[in-house]
């Protein structure tokens, strides 16, 4: 038995990863896929969404693919709602928890929930209500690091939708950084202040690639005490009401970095690489990830012939 890892990497490919892409991934593929990424070591996937399939129909196959997946006891299987009618259909397809989204910005809430704060919250409310005990429930604020319509999102903002989200009842708080605004000062300041209303394994960060600075992020949270992680395989990701967005931080490339430094992930590199190489494919396109391009750092070259090393 491998010691316990020291931080928990939640697979978000099959959700965030695959609701930006124009093309449809076959329901027989996602589950694959997702079949795949359980045996590779993960304890949570984010397997996917039940939003209007108006809204996002790369993801409206979500209830054939809970269905079929293959169970494992100790993998959490996560899906995305934003209202009443996902979580139910989240607990019918056999959801083992939800994650309700919210953004800081009532702007980019409108413009992707189609909602104001107070709908957005009197949803929760309900769900809360009609759930709890049946499945775990997650929270998410979205845009907490910054949103593309509004700018910078002020910290007691964001506070104060964490305290409203702990008082209604959630198990879990994820502050995602929906288009990739986040620093690394900042990023550390947030987690404080956060870590101050929210034990350490009930909080994740979820940090996007969009300006290079994904696992800088991940780094400035893990030293201010983050212990739980979104990434997606391959960086596929981005929200699709929101200009400009793009991939996840890569899951691949935060597992190498970790094996790199020391940080136990509980993850298979070697597995996540030859599964990230299975994406283009897929998507019709190349991925961002860099370590499955490059391969690991002790994955050396053999000296080119004629090489003299004398002189
Ligand atoms: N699952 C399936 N269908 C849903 C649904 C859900 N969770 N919630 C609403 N619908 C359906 C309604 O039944 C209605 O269907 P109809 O047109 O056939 O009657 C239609 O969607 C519109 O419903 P309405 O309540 O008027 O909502 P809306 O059009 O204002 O959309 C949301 C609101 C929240 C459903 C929509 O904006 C949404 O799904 N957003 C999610 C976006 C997302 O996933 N973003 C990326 C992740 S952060
Ligand atoms: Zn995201």
């Amino acid at each position: 038995m491998s010691a316990a890892p020291d931080i928990v990497i939640q697979e978000v490919c099959p959700r965030d990863g695959l609701q930006i892409e124009p093309v449809f991934v076959p329901t027989a593929a996602k589950i694959r896929l997702i079949d795949h990424l359980s045996a590779t070591g993960f304890t949570r996937i984010e397997a996917g969404s039940f939003v209007s399939p108006k809204a996002v129909p790369a993801l409206s196959d979500g209830d054939a693919v809970f269905r079929s997946i293959r169970r494992r006891p100790n993998v959490v299987f996560v899906a995305l709602i934003p209202n009443l009618k996902g979580a139910e259909r989240a607990l019918a397809a056999g959801t083992n928890e939800v994650n309700f989204v919210m953004s800081a910005s009532e702007t980019h809430n409108h413009a992707n929930m189609g909602m104001s704060h107070a709908a957005s919250l009197s949803a929760l409310e309900d769900i809360v209500d009609a759930f709890t005990g049946r499945m775990s429930i997650n929270a998410t604020v979205a845009t907490a690091f910054g949103c593309p319509f509004e700018g910078n999102q002020q910290e007691r903002k964001v506070l104060q939708i964490v305290e409203t989200y702990l008082r209604l009842g959630v198990q879990g708080i994820t502050l995602a950084d929906t288009t990739g605004m986040a620093n690394p000062q900042l990023v550390r300041q947030r987690v404080e202040a956060v870590l101050g209303l929210v034990p350490q394994e009930a909080l994740t960060l979820h940090f996007h690639n969009t300006r290079g600075l994904g696992l800088m992020n991940v780094m400035a949270a893990f030293e201010a005490g983050a212990r739980r992680f979104d990434a997606a395989l391959g960086g596929l990701g981005g929200c699709p009401f929101a200009p400009g967005a793009s991939g996840n931080v890569c899951t691949e490339d935060l597992v190498n970095l970790c094996d790199e430094v020391g940080i136990k992930t509980g993850l298979d590199l070697d597995g996540l690489i030859a599964l990230s190489r299975l994406l283009p494919p897929l998507v019709g396109h190349p991925v961002s990830g860099q370590v499955a391009r490059a391969g690991r750092a002790r994955d050396l070259h053999p000296v080119p012939e004629g090489l003299s090393l004398a002189g």
